[in-house]
């Protein structure tokens, strides 16, 4: 049963794949930034996806992927029909290279070479984080947030999976936080920064 399970689960990856980029975007890929508190490249798991978005993210959000890596959470949101403005930053220039070229037909997908510090988009209202950096820049992450955000008076939401440094927004008033659970054993938390 067990590899039926694997089985069914390469299938439904190889098919999401394929279908929006032509390409097979399985595996990690070990960081070559571990000074940055990068962790490694590995995808969100498409079977996740429906929990971790299904409920959150809206049809008028302007949606980042904060550290994107090969695509997969951007190819998931296509393949469901998601028109959304589409953003993934991601650092390691030869991988954000190749997902722009895999995503190139998607035209409300657009790909950004670079740290995310460096490339917070304006007009983004949707942050997705799957574990891509350690404490101490999670600390700065958020306190970048906070202030490119908050002077523009906009609410904006920051969906963490994998969130464990969540802990860094409990205790801030002007975050609000609500953990959800995305299968057996798997959390979510959803973060709002309100003006
Ligand atoms: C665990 S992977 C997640 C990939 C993708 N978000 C997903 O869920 O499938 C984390 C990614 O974040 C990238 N990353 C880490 N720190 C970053 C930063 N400061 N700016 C942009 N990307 C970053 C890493 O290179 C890596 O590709």
């Amino acid at each position: 049963l067990k590899y039926l399970h694997k089985l069914i689960r390469l299938v439904r990856n190889v098919y999401i794949d394929l279908k929006t980029t032509g390409h097979f975007l399985g595996g990690t890929v070990a960081t070559k930034h571990p000074h940055l508190g990068v962790t490694a490249i590995g995808s969100t798991d498409y079977s996740l996806m429906p929990a971790l978005f299904g409920a959150t993210l809206r049809a008028d959000d302007v949606f980042v992927d904060v550290g994107c890596g090969k695509g997969r959470v951007l190819c998931w949101l296509v393949h469901k029909g998601y028109t959304n403005q589409l953003i993934g930053v991601e650092l390691d220039p030869e991988i954000s290279a190749r997902t722009r070229l895999h995503l190139k037909k998607h035209s409300n997908i657009s790909i950004i070479s670079g740290n995310i510090f460096d490339n917070l988009p304006a007009n983004a209202t949707f942050f997705y984080l799957y574990n891509p950096f350690n404490e101490e820049i999670a600390k700065a992450f958020k306190q970048a947030l906070e202030s490119s955000y908050l002077p523009q008076g906009r609410t904006i939401r920051v969906l963490y999976y994998y969130s464990h440094c969540v802990k860094l927004f409990k205790d801030d008033p002007r975050w609000s936080i609500h953990e959800f659970s995305i299968g057996f054993q798997k959390e979510a938390t959803l973060l709002t920064l309100n003006h």
